[in-house]
């Protein structure tokens, strides 16, 4: 049965979702308190590659994190730019949200539904977590840099 038929309110919004955060659980409990039938649109890899974006998480495990989230009813491909309006349609939606900094983009959707941009959580996103394990990963490497060192000394004064 879709949600239509059933009378619910559907919200609607798309994403990458890599290495899924806390920003992304907020914004989609924030969605999901605007209606009460949240589906989120997931870009497949293919989608991001023509965006030159490349994820660390492959599509199918982003898929299935985000379709395990509490607030989430349905986890579906956003395979397009152009599928949002078809989507709205399908699935009779009547919010479509996305985070503030999509701001204005999406204002042509105004023709079929409500359209919302909520605040990002501030400080956290896919980006920045990346950044983060590569500077872990150079600090790890000069660690073992140290480590060898110290093991080579030690072993030159063995000699
Ligand atoms: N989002 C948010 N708060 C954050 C990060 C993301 O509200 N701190 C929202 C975005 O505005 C978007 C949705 O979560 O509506 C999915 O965003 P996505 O681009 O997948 O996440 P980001 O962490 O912003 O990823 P990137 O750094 O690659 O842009």
């Amino acid at each position: 049965m879709s949600p239509e038929s059933q009378r619910k309110k559907v919200v609607l919004t798309y994403g990458t979702f890599d290495l899924f955060h806390v920003g992304h659980l907020n914004l989609l409990e924030r969605l999901k308190a605007l209606g009460d039938y949240l589906i989120v649109g997931v870009s497949t890899d293919e989608f991001n590659a023509g965006k030159g974006k490349q994820t660390i998480i492959p599509f199918v495990d982003r898929l299935k994190i985000v379709q395990s989230v509490k607030c989430v009813d349905l986890a579906i491909a956003e395979e397009s730019w152009t599928q949002k309006a078809d989507d709205i349609r399908r699935y009779g939606v009547s919010v479509f949200g996305m985070g503030a900094d999509w701001e204005g983009k999406f204002d042509d959707l105004r023709q079929y539904c409500e359209v919302v941009y909520l605040p990002r959580t501030e400080g956290i996103s896919s980006t920045s977590l990346k950044q983060l394990t590569r500077v872990l990963d150079k600090g790890h490497i000069e660690d073992l840099k140290q480590a060898l060192g110290i093991i080579s000394a030690i072993v030159d004064k063995l000699e």
